[in-house]
């Protein structure tokens, strides 16, 4: 039973071009209409500072292990300015990006020391993990091909072959938290995606306690 004695946190992964981006929103909409008030964050991102360190992460050159402490950096200040505080006030917080990205394209594509990670993961979090991490899945022959056309950061114009790296290395994180993780399959048409987003976050609701908190009533003295 998942009982946190709070709102959820849920994270959302995968390539590039895997399609996370097109059912955040649905994710936003399901817990929503289960009465939970959602906040909407994403890494590297989410505060101001957040923010700079994700456009130069995204397009300067930099030693894999650089981009691990901006990534970490971007992290810091989006789980104490954000994350902590609205799962505090009882807010549910639907972040698109976590830690796994990390594991998947700095260690699994790049090679970055993985004890650093993990070192990072524990100083940063402090225990806090998500409670469901939604990974978006497909062949990355299909997700390269449905970045074509689009304008590409630095991550993205890297070849199929690091991808096949990270994609990797998301399976290596759901060997390591079976229960955590719901895998996506990614590659049939957007409402079946949907429609698979909205079944596993039923079956992660269903097992949530405390249940999302009821509508405000409308009884006035
Ligand atoms: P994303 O916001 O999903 O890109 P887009 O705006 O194009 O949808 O992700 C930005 C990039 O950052 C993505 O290529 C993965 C990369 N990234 C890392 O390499 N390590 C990290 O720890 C994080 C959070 C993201």
């Amino acid at each position: 039973m998942a009982s946190k004695n709070r709102a959820p946190f849920i994270t959302v992964e995968g390539v590039d071009g895997a399609g996370k981006s097109s059912h955040i929103p649905v994710i936003v909409e399901e817990l929503e209409a289960a009465g939970f008030n959602v906040v909407q964050t994403n890494e590297p991102g989410g505060t101001p500072l957040g923010f700079v360190l994700r456009k130069e992460m995204l397009n300067a050159e930099m030693d894999v292990e650089t981009e691990v402490l901006l990534a970490f950096a971007s992290r810091k200040e989006n789980v104490e300015q954000i994350i902590r505080p609205n799962l505090a006030a009882g807010n549910a917080v639907v972040c698109d990006r976590f830690t796994d990205s990390t594991f998947a394209y700095q260690v699994a594509g790049s090679n970055a020391d993985k004890e650093l990670v993990k070192f990072l993961e524990n100083k940063v979090q402090k225990g806090l993990e998500p409670d469901l991490t939604l990974l978006f899945d497909l062949p990355c022959e299909v997700s390269m091909a449905r970045l074509s056309g689009k304008d590409k950061d630095k991550f993205e114009n890297r070849p199929i072959e690091y991808f096949e790296s990270v994609r990797k290395g998301y399976e290596e994180r759901v060997a390591l938290n079976p229960l955590r993780f719901a895998v996506i399959d990614s590659t049939p048409s957007l409402e079946d995606v949907k429609e698979q987003v909205r079944v596993r976050l039923a079956e992660f609701l269903a097992t949530w306690e405390p249940a999302p908190p009821t509508k405000k009533s409308t009884y006035s003295r």
